[in-house]
């Protein structure tokens, strides 16, 4: 059995987690966030100063909360994980310094951890945790890609957005809509009842050298651009936005997209798992039509639990579990953080000589 302290503050959630391994099944012990996306709000993103400051002021009582809630010291644990990388530097930090201070008060060995790698890891917070090699697609805010996770645990990317990500589309939309920050669940929201055949809007598409176009390839700027006309073009005709009717277009669109070229990269692959994870996988619309579309193709489709599906603690120990138990890594205690790292070179978070 391993047991894992996570801690993530990439971004804007402060998090932190208690999970342990026992027979191959990881068990959430605690799993405690401090969102600060209220106070991002107001400024319509995120403030990196801000971030940083309420990193510093939650951590100490969401650890407290997380061990009290499992009554166990520290010393009853195996590691101390966070993330290092990618995120903003200063949000990174805070996490990083505090973990591998516990880490060297309580003689502990302490793990940095990718952030994509903690998303990957979160469909193993499900029932039925997939076996590789599977296909994943990875949609959050800062990343829309398709990454084959091989047999041996080696990663290979077939896709990726050339602009921005599909969590960013979300949020940009939004904004665009009058509708509140963070983007996604505002446009989920506002889509129910909408009319999802209103608007006919682009299915952004990156054009190959030779001619014709990426297939797995991802571009939202076209769209959000289309959004913005449109918007326009409705307020000067009418003065008056259908507000549910752009927002189920738009998450319609957005939800067809990645479906289809994740369906197609699969198949071209050779894979029967799609496995979905990233804070946009928690759209139920999304959720729903990679199931229905995945089931006529006959690929089996795994998603991240919903509350595992945007920034948390547990997938950052999830990751960490699984590092302990492949090959036994442990991270030098003078790692830093990075705001960008390759996924692809998150081994080098092991190496005695850290890379940053
Ligand atoms: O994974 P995440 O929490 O943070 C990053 O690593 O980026 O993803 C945050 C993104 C935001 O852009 C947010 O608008 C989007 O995920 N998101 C959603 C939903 N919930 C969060 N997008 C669509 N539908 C949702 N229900
Ligand atoms: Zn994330």
């Amino acid at each position: 059995m391993q047991r894992v302290l996570a801690l993530e503050t990439s971004c804007d959630e402060s998090a932190v987690a208690v999970v342990q391994l026992q027979e191959g099944e990881i068990e959430v012990l605690a799993n405690f966030i401090a969102s600060q996306a209220t106070e991002h709000a107001r400024w319509g993103g995120v403030v990196p100063e801000i971030s940083s400051r309420r990193h510093l002021e939650a951590l100490p009582d969401l650890i407290a909360k997380a061990l009290n809630d499992v009554r166990l010291p520290l010393s009853a644990f195996d590691a101390v994980a966070a993330t290092v990388a990618p995120g903003l530097a200063g949000a990174l930090m805070v996490g990083s310094v505090t973990a591998r201070t516990l880490a060297s008060l309580h003689s502990l060995p302490f793990l940095g951890i990718h952030h994509l790698e903690g998303h990957i890891a979160s469909v193993s917070l499900g029932d039925k945790p997939p076996e590789p090699p599977y296909m994943v697609l990875l949609v959050s805010g800062g990343h829309t890609e398709l990454i084959e996770m091989k047999v041996d645990g080696s990663l290979e990317r077939h896709g990726r957005s050339h602009d921005d990500a599909a969590g960013e589309a979300f949020d940009k939309v939004a904004r665009l809509l009058g509708l509140s920050y963070p983007g996604g669940p505002a446009i989920e929201s506002a889509s129910y009842g909408g009319d999802s055949e209103r608007f006919v809007l682009p299915k952004g598409r990156i054009s190959l050298p030779g001619g014709g176009f990426h297939p797995y390839d991802f571009s939202f700027s076209g769209l959000k651009t289309a959004m913005l006309r449109k918007v326009q073009e409705l307020e000067t005709k009418s003065g008056h936005l259908p507000i549910s009717d752009l927002a189920a277009s738009f998450q319609k669109v957005v939800a067809e997209v990645l479906v289809e070229r994740s369906i197609r990269c699969t198949l071209d692959q050779g894979l029967k798992t799609l496995v979905m994870v990233g804070g946009v996988a928690a759209n139920s619309k999304l959720r729903e039509l990679m199931q229905e579309r995945a089931g006529i193709e006959g690929i089996e489709i795994s998603l991240a639990p919903k509350a595992f599906c945007t920034d948390n603690a547990a997938m950052v120990g999830a990751a960490a579990l699984k590092r302990l138990e492949l090959v036994y890594c442990t991270s030098s205690l003078e790692l830093g953080v990075a705001p960008r790292w390759p996924l692809e070179q998150a081994n080098d978070f092991y190496k005695q000589k850290p890379p940053f």
